[in-house]
Protein backbone atom coordinates (compact mmCIF):
# COMPACT_ATOMS: atom_id res chain seq x y z
CA UNK A 1 0.00 0.00 0.00
CA UNK A 2 3.08 2.03 0.90
CA UNK A 3 6.38 2.56 -0.51
CA UNK A 4 8.04 2.55 2.60
CA UNK A 5 7.12 2.54 6.43
CA UNK A 6 8.88 4.45 8.96
CA UNK A 7 8.04 4.51 12.68
CA UNK A 8 8.47 7.13 14.67
CA UNK A 9 11.25 5.94 16.54
CA UNK A 10 13.25 6.07 13.40
CA UNK A 11 12.15 9.50 12.34
CA UNK A 12 13.24 10.72 15.73
CA UNK A 13 16.46 8.57 15.19
CA UNK A 14 16.92 9.80 11.46
CA UNK A 15 16.26 13.88 12.47
CA UNK A 16 17.79 13.54 15.71
CA UNK A 17 21.42 12.27 13.98
CA UNK A 18 21.43 15.38 12.11
CA UNK A 19 24.49 18.06 13.04
CA UNK A 20 23.74 21.39 12.42
CA UNK A 21 26.48 23.65 10.93
CA UNK A 22 29.24 24.09 13.29
CA UNK A 23 28.94 28.17 12.30
CA UNK A 24 25.56 29.07 11.42
CA UNK A 25 26.25 31.89 9.63
CA UNK A 26 28.52 30.50 7.01
CA UNK A 27 27.08 27.19 6.39
CA UNK A 28 28.86 25.22 4.32
CA UNK A 29 27.39 23.88 0.61
CA UNK A 30 27.72 20.25 2.04
CA UNK A 31 25.47 21.15 5.46
CA UNK A 32 23.16 23.29 3.29
CA UNK A 33 22.23 19.70 1.61
CA UNK A 34 22.11 18.15 4.84
CA UNK A 35 19.65 20.55 6.23
CA UNK A 36 17.51 20.10 3.27
CA UNK A 37 18.06 16.59 3.23
CA UNK A 38 16.38 16.42 7.27
CA UNK A 39 13.53 18.88 6.35
CA UNK A 40 12.79 17.13 2.69
CA UNK A 41 12.75 13.61 4.79
CA UNK A 42 10.92 14.94 7.97
CA UNK A 43 8.26 16.77 4.83
CA UNK A 44 7.94 12.82 3.65
CA UNK A 45 7.38 11.83 7.00
CA UNK A 46 4.91 13.91 8.19
CA UNK A 47 2.95 13.45 4.57
CA UNK A 48 3.39 9.62 4.94
CA UNK A 49 1.62 9.70 8.73
CA UNK A 50 -1.17 12.08 7.66
CA UNK A 51 -1.97 9.72 4.78
CA UNK A 52 -2.01 6.99 6.52
CA UNK A 53 -4.21 9.18 9.59
CA UNK A 54 -6.69 9.43 6.59
CA UNK A 55 -6.86 5.89 5.62
CA UNK A 56 -7.36 4.75 9.42
CA UNK A 57 -10.39 7.35 9.81
CA UNK A 58 -11.89 6.00 6.43
CA UNK A 59 -11.41 2.24 7.42
CA UNK A 60 -12.87 3.23 11.58
CA UNK A 61 -16.00 3.99 9.75
CA UNK A 62 -16.51 0.29 7.66
CA UNK A 63 -15.48 -1.74 10.80
CA UNK A 64 -18.37 -3.41 12.98
CA UNK A 65 -20.06 -1.84 15.61
CA UNK A 66 -18.45 2.17 15.14
CA UNK A 67 -19.90 5.76 14.92
CA UNK A 68 -19.37 8.62 13.98
CA UNK A 69 -21.06 11.47 15.98
CA UNK A 70 -24.30 9.04 16.27
CA UNK A 71 -26.89 11.46 17.46
CA UNK A 72 -29.86 9.44 16.88
CA UNK A 73 -28.80 6.41 18.91
CA UNK A 74 -30.13 8.24 22.01
CA UNK A 75 -31.91 5.60 23.94
CA UNK A 76 -31.47 2.90 21.41
CA UNK A 77 -27.62 1.42 22.12
CA UNK A 78 -28.66 -2.23 23.70
CA UNK A 79 -31.47 -2.65 21.79
CA UNK A 80 -30.29 -1.56 18.25
CA UNK A 81 -26.20 -2.18 18.98
CA UNK A 82 -26.18 -5.47 21.02
CA UNK A 83 -29.49 -6.69 20.63
CA UNK A 84 -29.14 -7.87 24.52
CA UNK A 85 -30.16 -6.02 27.45
CA UNK A 86 -27.20 -6.28 29.22
CA UNK A 87 -25.41 -3.97 31.20
CA UNK A 88 -24.08 -0.93 29.30
CA UNK A 89 -20.40 0.39 30.22
CA UNK A 90 -18.62 3.15 28.77
CA UNK A 91 -14.77 3.80 28.76
CA UNK A 92 -14.22 7.50 27.80
CA UNK A 93 -11.60 8.64 26.25
CA UNK A 94 -10.09 5.05 25.38
CA UNK A 95 -7.40 5.98 22.81
CA UNK A 96 -6.53 2.98 21.11
CA UNK A 97 -9.61 1.35 23.17
CA UNK A 98 -6.92 -1.43 24.82
CA UNK A 99 -8.89 -0.89 28.16
CA UNK A 100 -12.41 -1.40 26.25
CA UNK A 101 -11.31 -4.65 24.20
CA UNK A 102 -9.57 -5.87 27.54
CA UNK A 103 -12.94 -5.29 29.70
CA UNK A 104 -15.14 -6.63 27.07
CA UNK A 105 -12.86 -9.77 26.98
CA UNK A 106 -13.10 -10.32 30.25
CA UNK A 107 -16.99 -9.95 30.62
CA UNK A 108 -19.05 -11.33 27.61
CA UNK A 109 -22.24 -10.79 29.66
CA UNK A 110 -21.73 -7.01 29.89
CA UNK A 111 -21.73 -4.44 26.72
CA UNK A 112 -18.64 -1.46 26.08
CA UNK A 113 -18.44 1.44 24.15
CA UNK A 114 -15.17 3.37 24.03
CA UNK A 115 -15.73 6.77 23.12
CA UNK A 116 -13.27 9.46 21.83
CA UNK A 117 -12.77 12.40 19.19
CA UNK A 118 -10.02 10.79 17.50
CA UNK A 119 -11.02 7.60 15.44
CA UNK A 120 -7.46 7.11 13.68
CA UNK A 121 -6.92 6.04 17.61
CA UNK A 122 -10.19 3.76 18.04
CA UNK A 123 -9.16 2.49 14.66
CA UNK A 124 -6.85 0.15 16.43
CA UNK A 125 -9.32 -1.13 19.04
CA UNK A 126 -12.07 -1.19 16.42
CA UNK A 127 -10.11 -3.95 14.47
CA UNK A 128 -8.75 -5.87 17.42
CA UNK A 129 -12.11 -6.03 18.27
CA UNK A 130 -12.77 -7.58 15.00
CA UNK A 131 -10.00 -10.08 14.42
CA UNK A 132 -10.84 -11.90 18.19
CA UNK A 133 -14.11 -11.76 17.41
CA UNK A 134 -15.57 -9.78 19.89
CA UNK A 135 -19.20 -8.91 19.34
CA UNK A 136 -19.81 -7.06 22.88
CA UNK A 137 -17.83 -4.24 21.86
CA UNK A 138 -18.24 -0.72 19.84
CA UNK A 139 -16.17 2.37 19.33
CA UNK A 140 -18.10 5.75 19.44
CA UNK A 141 -15.85 9.11 17.60
CA UNK A 142 -17.63 12.14 19.55
CA UNK A 143 -16.61 15.02 22.01
CA UNK A 144 -17.51 13.92 25.43
CA UNK A 145 -18.87 17.25 26.09
CA UNK A 146 -22.27 15.68 23.73
CA UNK A 147 -22.38 12.45 25.97
CA UNK A 148 -26.30 13.65 27.24
CA UNK A 149 -27.07 14.42 23.25
CA UNK A 150 -26.10 10.61 22.45
CA UNK A 151 -26.93 8.37 25.71
CA UNK A 152 -30.57 8.73 27.59
CA UNK A 153 -31.07 9.22 31.24
CA UNK A 154 -30.36 6.58 32.99
CA UNK A 155 -28.96 4.23 29.89
CA UNK A 156 -25.59 3.64 31.18
CA UNK A 157 -24.56 0.80 33.64
CA UNK A 158 -20.74 1.82 34.74
CA UNK A 159 -18.38 4.57 32.88
CA UNK A 160 -14.02 3.85 32.96
CA UNK A 161 -11.83 6.98 32.96
CA UNK A 162 -8.01 5.51 32.21
CA UNK A 163 -5.04 7.59 32.05
CA UNK A 164 -6.88 11.06 30.84
CA UNK A 165 -5.30 14.08 29.71
CA UNK A 166 -4.29 15.59 32.65
CA UNK A 167 -4.38 19.08 31.72
CA UNK A 168 -1.73 20.52 33.76
CA UNK A 169 -2.64 24.04 33.43
CA UNK A 170 -5.09 25.90 35.86
CA UNK A 171 -6.85 27.58 32.36
CA UNK A 172 -7.43 24.21 30.95
CA UNK A 173 -8.94 22.35 34.02
CA UNK A 174 -12.46 22.49 32.53
CA UNK A 175 -11.11 19.88 30.12
CA UNK A 176 -10.00 17.33 32.56
CA UNK A 177 -12.46 14.10 32.65
CA UNK A 178 -13.22 14.51 36.31
CA UNK A 179 -13.82 18.44 36.26
CA UNK A 180 -17.39 20.04 37.40
CA UNK A 181 -17.59 19.97 33.05
CA UNK A 182 -18.02 16.73 32.92
CA UNK A 183 -19.93 15.04 36.38
CA UNK A 184 -23.68 16.28 35.79
CA UNK A 185 -22.95 14.62 32.59
CA UNK A 186 -22.39 11.13 34.08
CA UNK A 187 -25.06 11.57 36.57
CA UNK A 188 -27.33 11.85 34.04
CA UNK A 189 -26.73 9.48 31.88
CA UNK A 190 -25.43 6.83 34.87
CA UNK A 191 -28.79 4.91 36.16
CA UNK A 192 -28.70 5.17 40.04
CA UNK A 193 -26.38 3.20 41.24
CA UNK A 194 -23.67 3.17 38.19
CA UNK A 195 -20.31 3.64 39.08
CA UNK A 196 -17.33 5.78 38.00
CA UNK A 197 -14.10 4.11 37.35
CA UNK A 198 -10.68 6.32 37.95
CA UNK A 199 -7.36 5.38 37.27
CA UNK A 200 -4.28 7.32 36.59
CA UNK A 201 -0.59 8.15 37.25
CA UNK A 202 -0.75 11.43 37.75
CA UNK A 203 -0.91 12.30 41.24
CA UNK A 204 -1.99 16.25 40.80
CA UNK A 205 -4.40 15.22 38.84
CA UNK A 206 -6.17 12.48 41.44
CA UNK A 207 -5.90 14.59 44.12
CA UNK A 208 -7.59 17.82 42.09
CA UNK A 209 -10.53 14.84 41.67
CA UNK A 210 -11.01 14.04 45.19
CA UNK A 211 -11.37 17.57 45.53
CA UNK A 212 -13.76 18.23 42.74
CA UNK A 213 -15.89 15.32 44.22
CA UNK A 214 -15.60 16.66 47.74
CA UNK A 215 -17.36 19.90 46.02
CA UNK A 216 -19.89 17.42 44.98
CA UNK A 217 -20.72 16.05 48.00
CA UNK A 218 -19.02 12.63 46.95
CA UNK A 219 -17.79 10.17 49.02
CA UNK A 220 -15.93 7.53 46.93
CA UNK A 221 -16.74 4.03 47.80
CA UNK A 222 -12.99 2.98 46.95
CA UNK A 223 -9.40 5.12 46.91
CA UNK A 224 -6.36 3.49 45.43
CA UNK A 225 -3.15 4.97 45.82
CA UNK A 226 -1.05 1.89 44.85
CA UNK A 227 -2.98 0.00 42.26
CA UNK A 228 -0.15 -2.52 41.46
CA UNK A 229 1.67 -2.41 45.22
CA UNK A 230 -1.90 -3.19 47.26
CA UNK A 231 -3.00 -6.86 46.67
CA UNK A 232 -6.89 -6.16 48.08
CA UNK A 233 -7.54 -4.61 44.73
CA UNK A 234 -9.58 -5.93 42.61
CA UNK A 235 -7.15 -8.23 40.21
CA UNK A 236 -8.40 -6.84 36.67
CA UNK A 237 -7.12 -3.51 37.69
CA UNK A 238 -3.84 -4.59 37.91
CA UNK A 239 -4.24 -7.39 35.49
CA UNK A 240 -5.47 -4.65 32.33
CA UNK A 241 -2.77 -2.41 31.47
CA UNK A 242 -2.53 -0.32 28.94
CA UNK A 243 0.51 1.32 26.88
CA UNK A 244 0.03 4.22 29.26
CA UNK A 245 0.04 1.88 32.35
CA UNK A 246 2.74 -0.10 31.46
CA UNK A 247 5.15 2.88 30.31
CA UNK A 248 4.54 4.94 33.73
CA UNK A 249 4.86 1.86 35.76
CA UNK A 250 8.03 1.17 34.33
CA UNK A 251 8.71 4.78 35.09
CA UNK A 252 8.19 3.94 38.67
CA UNK A 253 4.97 6.16 38.79
CA UNK A 254 2.54 4.72 41.12
CA UNK A 255 -1.18 3.86 39.46
CA UNK A 256 -4.34 5.39 41.86
CA UNK A 257 -7.71 3.80 41.30
CA UNK A 258 -11.07 5.88 42.83
CA UNK A 259 -14.50 4.68 42.26
CA UNK A 260 -17.54 6.27 43.11
CA UNK A 261 -20.94 6.97 42.46
CA UNK A 262 -23.70 10.15 42.59
C1 LIG B 1 -3.98 10.14 27.29
S1 LIG B 1 -5.13 9.40 26.19
C2 LIG B 1 -5.60 7.95 27.13
C3 LIG B 1 -6.03 6.81 26.25
C4 LIG B 1 -6.49 5.54 26.96
N1 LIG B 1 -7.51 5.77 27.96
C5 LIG B 1 -5.35 4.77 27.54
O1 LIG B 1 -5.26 4.63 28.76
O2 LIG B 1 -4.52 4.27 26.76
C6 LIG B 1 -6.55 10.46 26.42
C7 LIG B 1 -7.58 10.34 25.29
O3 LIG B 1 -8.73 11.10 25.64
C8 LIG B 1 -9.25 11.73 24.48
N2 LIG B 1 -10.04 12.90 24.94
C9 LIG B 1 -9.66 13.83 25.85
N3 LIG B 1 -10.65 14.71 26.06
C10 LIG B 1 -11.68 14.34 25.25
C11 LIG B 1 -13.00 14.87 25.01
N4 LIG B 1 -13.46 15.94 25.66
N5 LIG B 1 -13.79 14.23 24.13
C12 LIG B 1 -13.33 13.13 23.46
N6 LIG B 1 -12.10 12.58 23.65
C13 LIG B 1 -11.30 13.18 24.54
C14 LIG B 1 -8.03 12.06 23.65
O4 LIG B 1 -8.35 12.17 22.27
C15 LIG B 1 -7.10 10.88 23.95
O5 LIG B 1 -7.19 9.86 22.97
Amino acid sequence: MYMFQISSTEIHRMTCNFQPPKNPKFPSPTSNIQLLNSQLLLYLCALIMAKRKLQQFAEFKELDKTFDFPYDMKGKWKQDVFQNDNPLVLELGCGKGEYTVALSKQYPEKNFLGIDIKSNRMWRGALTAKELGITNAGFIRMIINNLTAIFDEAEVDEIWITFPDPFPKDRHAKHRLTSSTFLPLYKQVLKPGGVVNFKTDDTPLFEYSLEVLKEHNITPQEVNWDVHGNSDSHPHLREIRTYYENKFAAQGRTIKYLRFTF
